[in-house]
């Protein structure tokens, strides 16, 4: 059954809702414009998918250092990179009811898409969340919560230069949260002002002309891989170069990774190269040398940096709606979340045939506990008809279904694996059942 992609947002909005996946932020206070709160199985989707990127990027790696920087920063820091003068959205106000918009989202330019008043002249809105740190307030108490996760690393360059003495290329990682005071947060996920950012700055030497495209390439590449690592569509990735005018000033390269989401082909990851323009900047604002000195040529220079950076929050919903999916099995309708099994939430799901045979019982929660030592996120489940059990694991996505019933007790020690995807059922041996599953996985 084909899903209206107008109203395939709505229904993945409304089954994380449901199913305890993502929360309105502050919900029972009427909300909080741009915040989500995720919920049980929404934060073990997020972590998969941030412990999948770690595994690519970090851990299967020699090359890359993870930090984790505080959000608050000194404001000089934010000063020394262009954001608090610069870091701004246009905005637009109606004349008549004072609604105010991103000018860029407009239609009709000159006319309140609310009242239909007057729209006045476009201003520049700084984007940056203002705070004080302190019990006084004035200028030198200001500070920013983050708006990106970057400047953490930069700021910590010379740290792990001085500590753990780096051959270049080496990259610096972080995974944390970022907040942009969004003049119009949209479509859920999308367009937070609160949201986590997956970033790498990956430091190499000053390239003599060209010598900085392999690299580049070869991030851009395993940026596709990380893609399919989460179960994405190749066929819903594209990379689009980005044209010189359209680039931050500093980058001398971008690449938007954008995706078919259920409202358009928007960035879903982006990828630059942003010269030395911020260990220039940091440099000359702290008065600290930031420079690498090249042991084997006794050279100095300051590194130049290609970063590739990810939404994570862009991420968790690119992957749920890829596995949104509508079907009928059984003469039924039925929806469920085509998950790889890697990011399930999920792995398995355990069932007693019938919740009133104790041997049933006794058993589906053996199998249940040696089974969740293995995956960790098991389910186990006893409540209602087997077809009901079956629906309720696949609207959360779990790849798997075990059903324990007398055969497994009096016959054959083997228990029914059902596919999500197929509906199909085997028998497999409770002795090699872990084996089963996990060669389910990558
Ligand atoms: N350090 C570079 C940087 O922050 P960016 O393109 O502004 O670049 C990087 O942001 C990624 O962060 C985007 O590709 C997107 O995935 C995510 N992102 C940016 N703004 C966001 C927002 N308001 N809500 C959710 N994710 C956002």
């Amino acid at each position: 059954m084909e899903t209206k992609e107008n109203d395939k947002m709505e229904k993945i909005i409304s089954l994380c809702k449901r199913r305890g996946f993502v929360f309105q932020g502050s919900e029972i206070y009427g909300g909080l414009a741009g915040t989500w709160d995720y919920g049980p199985y929404g934060e073990i989707l997020k972590w998969n998918i941030k412990d999948l990127w770690l595994k690519r990027f970090v851990r299967d790696r020699e090359d890359m250092y993870q930090v984790d920087a505080a959000i608050l920063m000194n404001q000089k820091v934010w000063q020394a990179t262009g954001h608090v003068s610069g870091f701004s959205d246009p905005l637009v106000e109606c004349e008549k009811c004072k609604k105010r918009f991103r000018a860029d989202t407009l239609i009709d330019a000159k006319k309140c898409p609310s009242c239909g008043g007057k729209i006045g002249a476009e201003k520049q809105f700084n984007m940056l969340f203002k705070t004080n740190i302190g019990a006084v307030e004035d200028e030198n108490s200001i500070s920013y919560l983050r708006p990106e996760t970057a400047q953490g690393m930069f700021v910590n360059y010379k740290n792990i230069i001085d500590t753990f003495h780096p051959k270049l290329p080496f990259g610096l990682a972080q995974i944390g949260k970022a907040f942009r005071n969004e003049i119009a947060p949209r479509d859920f996920l999308f367009r937070a002002r609160e949201f986590e950012q997956m970033e790498i700055e990956y430091l190499i030497k000053p390239p003599k002309d060209d010598e900085w495209k392999p690299v580049f390439e070869s991030l851009k590449e395993e940026m596709i891989n990380f893609s399919k690592d989460i179960g994405l569509d190749e066929k819903h990735i594209h990379p689009i170069e980005v044209a010189e005018a359209d680039r931050a000033f500093y980058s001398q390269r971008t690449i938007d990774v954008e995706f078919d989401f259920p409202f358009g082909q928007k960035e879903l990851y982006g990828l630059a190269y942003r010269t030395d323009y911020d260990l220039k900047r940091h440099s000359e604002s702290s008065g600290v040398a930031l420079e690498y000195l090249d042991e084997e040529t006794k050279e100095k220079f300051i590194p130049h940096c290609i970063e590739p950076s990810f939404g994570l929050d862009r991420a968790v919903l690119a992957v749920l709606s890829d596995a949104y999916t509508e079907d009928e099995m059984n003469g039924e309708k039925r929806v469920y979340l085509k998950f790889s099994p890697n990011v399930a939430p999920v792995k398995v799901a355990v069932f007693p045939l019938l919740k009133n045979k104790p041997d049933l019982v006794r058993k589906a929660r053996e199998v249940y506990a040696m089974l969740k030592k293995e995956f960790g996120n098991v389910e186990f489940d006893d409540n209602g008809n087997i077809g009901k059990r079956y629906r309720r694991q696949d609207e959360i996505g779990t790849p798997f279904c075990v059903t324990i019933d007398f055969e497994t007790i009096e016959k054959d020690g083997a228990v029914t694996v059902r596919d999500r995807d197929t509906g199909k059922q085997e028998r497999v041996e409770i002795a090699k059942l872990e084996e089963f599953v996990k060669g389910k996985f990558k």
